[in-house]
């Protein structure tokens, strides 16, 4: 009994270490990687989830050119298209064996990576989610991320100010949210109905399905064509006598699901936003067809995940932050370096696009 009571005791204790050990600002790179465990030419594994949006593509080329040039070795994999979850399951247990020094995951289901960054762990490993958190368990060092939050703001305020250009209040409006299962999907709805709702409840807005919660108008899979139905649905149901003015989409391919239903439904246009800067929607920008969307440099966001690798190797302190918004896993608020979305219209697409020769193109041709 007094034994047991000790070794209670003493769990309590290394649970609270734990936790103040990780969830303080600029966590100790001794903590997680440091010099020796990094060595030059360490292979950093790189799980990436089902390729769901253009971002994905272009995630494994940039991840693999960035560690290449850092000169470590990339083990870049992506989840497979059906059996997603236990597919990076494997590929991440499989990393740990093969002995990778870092891994760094996009997750396919953040919540369901427990066991697998324990044993990482467990073998020294550095864990750093990229892009998507890893939900419930202290075994996530750090994440690198755009600022989802505001992503979702951006959104939302780029949704009034197109309603607001086309006419007069009120406006009828639908709500569209991404997969339940990528806990970014909250976080862009959550952002964006912070700008929405006061303007929901003062009338300006008026969503004519009823359907607001996130759990109501999410879209499983992130799939295009789940979009694409429930839209086809709406359409039928709430707005055969009635105009639908805007719609709140959190993607770019979501947003071209949405739209093909809308013109299959032979309706006029709404003001339609998206994320992500795909080449497929930047000419729709262009021609006026979708309102915004958000530019999120792919290549940036992977260049500063192997930046933390190189800084943890070298045994220098990361710049994290800690932003509770998006960072807070269920466990700990996991250090976070996190990267600034932009806003994309087409009155500033060319300039948006500056740094990347392909996306300024495509503004540029109109
Ligand atoms: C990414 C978005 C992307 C979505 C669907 C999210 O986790 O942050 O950029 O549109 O996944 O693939």
């Amino acid at each position: 009994m007094k034994k047991k009571l000790i070794v209670g005791a003493t769990a309590v204790a290394l649970t609270a270490f734990a936790l103040t050990g990780c969830s303080a600002r600029n966590s100790s790179p001794a903590a997680s990687g440091s010099a020796a465990s990094i060595p030059k030419g360490a292979s950093i594994g790189v799980a990436l989830p089902a390729k769901t949006s253009q971002n994905w593509v272009l995630a494994g080329q940039d991840f693999t050119d960035a560690i290449t040039k850092a000169g470590y070795k990339a083990d870049v994999q992506y989840a497979p298209a059906s059996n997603t979850v236990p597919g990076q399951q494997q590929q991440v247990s499989a990393m740990v064996t093969k002995g990778d020094k870092v891994i760094v995951i996009g997750a396919a289901d953040g919540s369901q990576l427990g066991s697998q960054v324990a044993a990482a762990k467990k073998a020294g490993i550095t864990v750093i989610a990229w892009d998507r958190l890893i939900t419930n368990t202290p075994n996530v060092d750090y994440y690198v991320a755009f600022n989802n939050y505001h992503v979702g703001e951006l959104q939302g305020q780029a949704l009034l100010d197109g309603l607001k250009a086309k006419g007069k209040a009120p406006y009828n409006v639908e709500l569209f949210a991404g997969s339940p299962d990528d806990s970014n999907a909250k976080i862009f709805f959550d952002g964006a109905m912070s700008v929405l709702q006061p303007k929901i409840d003062d009338g300006t807005l008026k969503v004519v399905s009823g359907q607001t919660t996130f759990d109501k108008v999410d879209t499983q899979g992130w799939l295009p064509q789940n979009a694409q139905a429930r839209a086809t649905n709406l359409l039928t149901k709430y707005y055969s006598k009635t105009s639908l003015d805007g719609v709140l989409s959190p993607n770019d391919t979501l947003a071209r699901g949405i739209l093909t239903a809308v013109k299959a439904a032979g309706k006029p246009n709404p003001v339609i936003t998206g994320q992500d800067s795909e080449t497929a929607s930047i000419p729709l920008i262009m021609n006026g067809t979708q309102y915004s969307t958000i530019y999120k440099d792919t290549n940036e966001e992977a260049q500063a995940a192997v930046d933390l690798v190189k800084d943890l190797a070298a045994g220098k302190k990361p710049n994290t932050v800690n932003d509770p918004k998006q960072n807070n896993n269920g466990q700990k608020v996991v250090p976070a370096i996190e990267l600034t979305p932009v806003l994309v219209t087409k009155a500033n697409a060319v300039q948006a696009y500056a740094n990347n020769p392909t996306l300024e193109a495509l503004a540029k041709k109109g």
